[in-house]
């Protein structure tokens, strides 16, 4: 026992690597000077392992399911017990704001604790109190360290809530608070907690300026569900995306509207992000599908004439190499030049689309916006391009054009290979642009 008590432990700080002797060089990422001490957690391999047979039965914890909606929708249906959660957004996004509504949500079932770093109790509670949430069985605390608050923990809590990951840290561990290798640790503990108690924690991250969450990407590996919170700073509107979840599908959306008494749940956002009835040039709608939902889009392109410098192609919303391709099948198939035209992308509403579906809308608002020509309005494209300007179908096409008839759409542009009805059908980019433009079937 005495020797286990003794040992030491060395984790890297760049990759997370552990090793009970230290070393100069990582063995696994191979950086140099990177080994940190840390107390009270040598790990010592048990000398059995039990396992169980697969048919042994096992008590199934329900989901617990909230008056929180799309928050649960976005968790895959309602909160898995023992789940480790990372919530990461931008600064001011509201993180703090969803994730105090969910916990007192989640106190109509049990204890949750809030344990922020960033705020002072009172500051806490002035945001509870704005945003309606009181709740006797919701706890607030800004302790920073994370053994002290499992420490005090004694009636096993419904939920955890760390506020932020960056501003806690472990005892014993030697490495300044916000670092790779204290973050790590902290969730390292917390995961070990959450698994041995079947308590969830939330852990809420902050993203950097490139958009990764501040910090290894291992922590996204730890823990069984990532999700960002992501709108445009300016205004109001924010989208919850899970990008990983270990208990329910990916890609699936929830939608908020930043309000003073805080994030009020959109439950119908299909048609908020376009402007169907918009005759300007430069405009084209298409229908997305995010996990199992289906929003309809606004997609401007401007071009502009620069005959002084190297022309500008940039995309918000839209990856950027993408848009160079699809300008080149503009120029291509469509007979358009863009050689001393700056090309400007945007998707409407602060949305990041990466669906395939709207190369055709892209192309299509490239062509309005250069020929100065405005599609009629309610017409919608869907259909991924190829290089040979081939007009392609996407995956759930029928649950778009369904979608998009119930919005009022009056036409659906998309590809031959569609067998559905009640839409054009086009084989080429030329065929998509001219079927729009005369309003043929
Ligand atoms: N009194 C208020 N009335 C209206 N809106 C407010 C008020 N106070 C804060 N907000 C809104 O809440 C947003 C901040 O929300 P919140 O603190 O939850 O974000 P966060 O993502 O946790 O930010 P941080 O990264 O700073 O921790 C502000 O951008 C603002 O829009
Ligand atoms: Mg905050």
């Amino acid at each position: 026992m005495k020797q286990g008590k003794d040992k030491k432990t060395y984790i890297c700080s760049n990759c997370g690597y552990r090793s009970n002797k230290w070393f100069g060089k990582c063995p696994q990422c191979e950086e140099w000077n990177t080994a940190v001490e840390i107390e009270g957690a040598s790990f010592n391999a048990p000398s059995t392992t039990n396992f169980k047979s697969s048919t042994a039965s096992v008590d199934v914890q329900e989901r617990l399911v909230t008056s929180m909606k799309e928050m649960d929708r976005v968790l895959g249906g309602g909160l898995t017990p023992g789940s480790v959660i990372l919530v990461a957004g931008g600064p001011g996004m509201g993180k703090s704001t969803l994730l105090l509504e969910y916990a007192s949500a989640l106190a109509k079932v049990g204890d949750v604790y809030y344990v922020s770093g960033e705020e002072s109790v009172p500051q806490i509670l002035s945001r509870v109190k704005r945003l309606g949430v009181e709740n006797d069985k919701l706890f607030l605390s800004s302790t920073v360290n994370v053994d002290e608050v499992l420490a005090s923990i004694k009636e096993k809590p419904v939920a955890l809530i760390f506020d932020s990951i960056q501003t806690v840290h472990t005892t014993g561990m030697n490495a300044l608070t916000g670092s790779i290798s204290q973050m790590r640790e902290c969730v390292v503990r917390l995961v070990e907690y959450a698994k041995s108690s079947d308590t969830s924690v939330f852990i809420i991250g902050h993203i950097t300026k490139g958009g990764n969450i501040a910090g290894p990407m291992v922590l996204e590996h730890m823990v069984d569900t990532v999700l960002y919170l992501e709108g445009e700073p300016r205004s109001g509107r924010r989208i919850l995306r899970a990008i990983k979840n270990r208990f329910g599908p990916t890609e699936e959306i929830a939608v908020y509207e930043m309000k003073k008494n805080g994030m009020v749940e959109i439950s119908d956002p299909s048609r908020i992000f376009a402007d169907m009835e918009s005759e300007e040039a430069g405009n084209a709608i298409s229908i997305v599908v995010e996990g199992t939902r289906s929003l309809m889009i606004n997609i401007q392109a401007l071009t502009t004439s620069n005959r002084k410098s190297t022309p500008i192609r940039i995309a918000r919303g839209f990856e950027n190499t993408r848009l160079l391709m699809l300008t080149a099948l503009v120029s291509n198939y469509l007979g358009v030049s863009f050689e001393n035209r700056d090309v400007y992308l945007n998707v409407l509403g602060g949305l990041k689309i990466s669906d395939p579906g709207v190369d055709l809308a892209v192309i299509a608002a490239l062509y309005s916006s250069a020929k100065h020509i405005a599609f009629p309005s309610k017409t919608v494209f869907v259909g991924e391009v190829g290089l040979d300007g081939k007009v392609r179908s996407v995956q759930q096409m029928q649950m778009r054009i369904t979608e998009a008839k119930r919005l009022g759409v009056r036409r659906v542009i998309t590809s031959h290979q569609f067998e559905g009805d009640g839409v054009a059908k086009a084989k080429t980019v030329k065929d998509a642009i001219a079927k729009a433009l005369s309003g043929d079937e």
